[in-house]
């Protein structure tokens, strides 16, 4: 990574607060978010530039062994299936796990069991499968590969609700008037997000290691995700 003088981030930009696109100011397309803040804070402690991936969700943890993207910063849980393939960094963000509905169907679905055996939405690859499958009974999952693709599908009624990480589900909402979060949510058991990085790469996971516990030392967190809440106002979905 020093020698190509840059790090290659993957991720899949669905998933605001975490990544996700905007038109900037000179009218641009750009990927923000508070996961790339933190990417930017590991580049510049590493003393390298940053070059941004954005591909699907499920195709992310391949691509480390592959040496397509250095490392994943996708708000992804380091889960023991994961850990078979990839190495993860300290935690270093916790979120629970929500459901989106129809504002109409609110009080219809107030509970994962008021789902039973209905259609549930979540993104291909992702740990929401598993959390609709452990909660809702019977469910009959739909899985999608982009999270702004799930949206449409709830607003069109192809499902009836939709699995993702509380603080996307906030977002998703506050972006739809006409969607609001279920009253139920789970708490993350497999312990929150950090960063994928190839196996037995010691000192790399060591530099970013120590930009996490930087960026908690220095309460840089809290701001980004600020910045992110206020920059998905001009969130834009892509095709
Ligand atoms: N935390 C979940 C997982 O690891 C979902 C992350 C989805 N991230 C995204 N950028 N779409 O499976």
């Amino acid at each position: 990574i020093k020698n190509k003088g840059k790090l290659v981030v993957g991720l899949s930009a669905d998933y605001a607060p975490y990544e996700f696109h905007i038109i900037n100011d000179e009218g641009k397309d750009e990927i923000v978010g508070f996961d790339i803040d933190i990417a930017k804070e590991i580049a510049k402690d590493m003393g390298v530039e940053l070059e941004i991936q954005d591909m699907d969700f499920d195709s992310l943890v391949a691509g480390v062994p592959s040496g397509k993207i250095d490392l994943v910063i996708s708000g992804m849980t380091p889960t023991p299936e994961r850990k078979e393939a990839v190495d993860f960094s300290d935690i270093y963000y916790v979120a629970e796990q929500g459901l989106v509905v129809r504002a109409a169907d609110k009080d219809k679905y107030k509970t994962f069991a008021d789902l039973k055996g209905q259609k549930v939405g979540a993104q291909m690859g992702a740990i929401q499968e598993g959390v609709a499958k452990d909660n809702i009974p019977e469910a009959d999952i739909q899985l999608l590969s982009n999270v702004n693709d799930l949206v449409l599908s709830l607003k069109s009624g192809k499902i009836e609700a939709l699995v993702v990480e509380l603080p996307v589900a906030e977002m998703i909402v506050k972006n739809n008037p006409e969607l609001v979060v279920g009253e139920e949510k789970v708490k993350d058991t497999e312990g929150g997000s950090a960063v994928a990085v190839q196996k037995d790469q010691q000192a790399l996971l060591d530099s970013i290691n120590s930009t996490i516990k930087r960026i908690q030392d220095e309460n840089l967190l809290d701001q980004f995700i600020i910045d992110a809440n206020d920059l998905a106002t001009k969130q834009v979905v892509e095709e």
